[in-house]
């Protein structure tokens, strides 16, 4: 994915994109401390529009304060500079936007406390599908990673944190080098977790089943599709899934902001349903862009118009 714009937001001004750049010595870069956040801003019909961009800026606040990384800006602060940015780029397609809080140059050491607190906000156009079009329609090919997703005795997930996604990493270029397009990871337990930038679902005898945040990220693109699925009274089931239960699902599909609603139709050489894009992954992926382009007035007060 090649990111490019005209200007970046840094520490509260805009500079063009070729000047954001950050010292070799930024803490951050030597300790793994960093939280950020990915944001969508889809191209409606009355304009680019944010979704979800409160949600999204409050996580980041939180991820900030979980992995004590004191802020300088306020929630409101946030939000204004990321509307700012995107009117200034003036992007004529769907935009990823990517704010990140870390620490930069200046005082090295694990002990971070003292290591400046910095703030920057990119935004780049982004139209393909993050898992390909391809994969929208048709599904994709999923590997159980061999690697076990960040324990809750050692990493704390609800953080959006940089460091979590070495483990994210790792599963990944394991699971595209095997042949396949993206893993899932289980917990220590065994059972399903998340994928290594998104949440799991899957359908039984017509019931949606997504397991609970325990250990993962709280999904924003999840609390979406469930709040669609309520809307369209689907019998929903927040539990646990063990691998079992995944090989012999009617339909499975991701969601992450980037990921949107993505088919699944085989994991681990086991073909899921019919192969193909299941139904009610259909249905829900047909109503989420409704929902994030603007044309399902019931969620409009999810979107930020610039
Ligand atoms: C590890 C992980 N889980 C889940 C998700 C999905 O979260 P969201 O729907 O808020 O983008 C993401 C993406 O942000 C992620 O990186």
């Amino acid at each position: 994915m090649k990111a490019d714009a005209k200007k970046v937001w840094m520490d509260g001004k805009i500079v063009d994109f070729k000047d954001a750049t950050v010292h070799i010595l930024t803490h951050s870069l030597h300790y793994g401390n960093a939280v950020f956040e990915g944001t969508r801003a889809y191209k409606t019909e009355k304009g680019l529009a944010i979704f979800r961009l409160q949600d999204h800026t409050k996580r980041l606040l939180e991820s900030a304060k979980i992995t004590l990384l004191n802020c300088p800006y306020s929630q409101a602060e946030l939000e204004k500079a990321q509307i700012e940015l995107l009117r200034l780029n003036e992007f004529n397609k769907n935009v990823y936007i990517r704010p990140i809080i870390y620490l930069g140059d200046g005082e090295m050491g694990v002990y971070h406390i003292k290591a400046p607190v910095r703030v920057a906000i990119a935004a780049w156009q982004m139209d393909a599908a993050y898992l390909g079009d391809e994969g929208l329609k048709k599904g994709i090919k999923v590997k159980i990673s061999s690697f076990m997703r960040n324990s809750a005795k050692s990493s704390m997930n609800k953080a959006k944190a940089s460091a979590n996604y070495l483990n994210s990493q790792l599963a990944k270029f394991e699971a595209i080098d095997a042949g396949y397009e993206e893993a899932l990871l289980l917990d220590e337990e065994g059972f399903v977790s998340e994928g290594t930038g998104e949440c799991f679902f899957i359908v039984k005898n017509g019931v949606l089943i997504t397991p609970p945040n325990d250990f993962t990220l709280r999904s924003i693109t999840q609390d979406t599709v469930l709040k669609i699925a309520r809307h369209l009274n689907l019998p929903i089931l927040r539990q646990r899934i063990s691998r079992d239960e995944v090989y012999t699902a009617d339909e499975a599909f991701f969601t992450g902001t980037a990921a949107e609603v993505t088919p699944i139709s085989n994991i681990d050489a086991r073909i899921i349903g019919s192969g193909e894009r299941g139904e009610l992954t259909k249905r829900l992926q047909d109503a989420y862009f409704d929902v994030v382009y603007g044309r399902d007035d019931a969620f409009n007060s999810m979107l930020t118009y610039i």
